[in-house]
């Protein structure tokens, strides 16, 4: 089987930066598996489907028709044949996708999904449950990690970029309220494998954590 090294964490820890960009270097394929929870969100948003009927998630996610495209290096987002890039990072979607994502029926029906990425040369899977469930025999693992103010701080600054002005106060209650949710649901809470290598990017900047992590895959 290839290799993959899978990047843990939660939200705002940097993962997903890190994630492509060691994706890049080493001429991997990308998985984002939150991109696919996002999905399944959307989908079932669009589909105006209740939010807390488990079942109808579950089918939503099972027949879920979307594909990852690569345009202009920029990885792109197809759902039932519509480019969903931008759409799925919507704030009501990504409160969606933290529901959705918490149903054991979900998680299942996207689990051989995931794997199917594993091709050669390797794999890049970025998530919060690449190292624990998907990918349990991953060779590199690793759990991203940064304190909340950092998450929040580095939130603001991308919103910021995009002309957006919120309070430091409102993101890091987001972030802390994101994270009770995903580490205390009961189906793959956010959690380090046992074998994955803790990094803490608190106050270290993205060239300084690709270069640690580069290190452990070529260790
Ligand atoms: O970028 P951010 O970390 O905010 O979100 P994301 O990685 O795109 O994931 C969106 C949602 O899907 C999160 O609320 C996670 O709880 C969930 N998710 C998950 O449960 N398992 C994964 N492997 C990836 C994401």
């Amino acid at each position: 089987l290839p290799p993959v090294v899978t990047i843990d964490g939660p939200s705002g820890s940097g993962k997903g930066t890190i994630a492509k960009l060691l994706a890049d270097r080493l001429g991997f394929i990308l998985l984002d598996s939150g991109a696919l929870y996002r999905a399944a969100a959307l989908a079932a948003l669009d589909k105006s489907v209740d939010l807390s009927d488990e079942e109808a998630l579950t089918q939503v996610a099972k027949s879920l028709d979307v594909h990852f495209a690569v345009n202009g290096g920029q990885l792109r987002v197809v759902l039932e044949g519509r480019e969903v890039t931008d759409d799925i990072r919507m704030e009501r979607v990504s409160m969606a996708a933290s529901s959705v994502a918490a149903i054991p029926g979900v998680r299942a029906a996207l689990l051989q999904r995931q794997r199917d990425f594993r091709m050669a040369p390797g794999l890049v899977a970025d998530g919060r449950d690449m190292g624990t469930t998907v990918f349990p025999d991953a060779p590199v693992k690793v759990f991203l990690t940064a304190s909340a103010e950092e998450r929040a701080r580095r939130r603001e600054a991308q919103l910021r970029e995009k002309g957006v002005s919120v309070s430091l106060r409102d993101l890091l209650e987001d972030i802390r309220a994101r994270d009770a949710q995903d580490m205390n649901r009961k189906a793959s809470p956010l959690a380090p494998a046992e074998d994955a290598v803790e990094l803490d990017s608190t106050g270290v900047d993205i060239e300084e954590v690709l270069r640690r992590v580069l290190a452990l895959v070529q260790a």
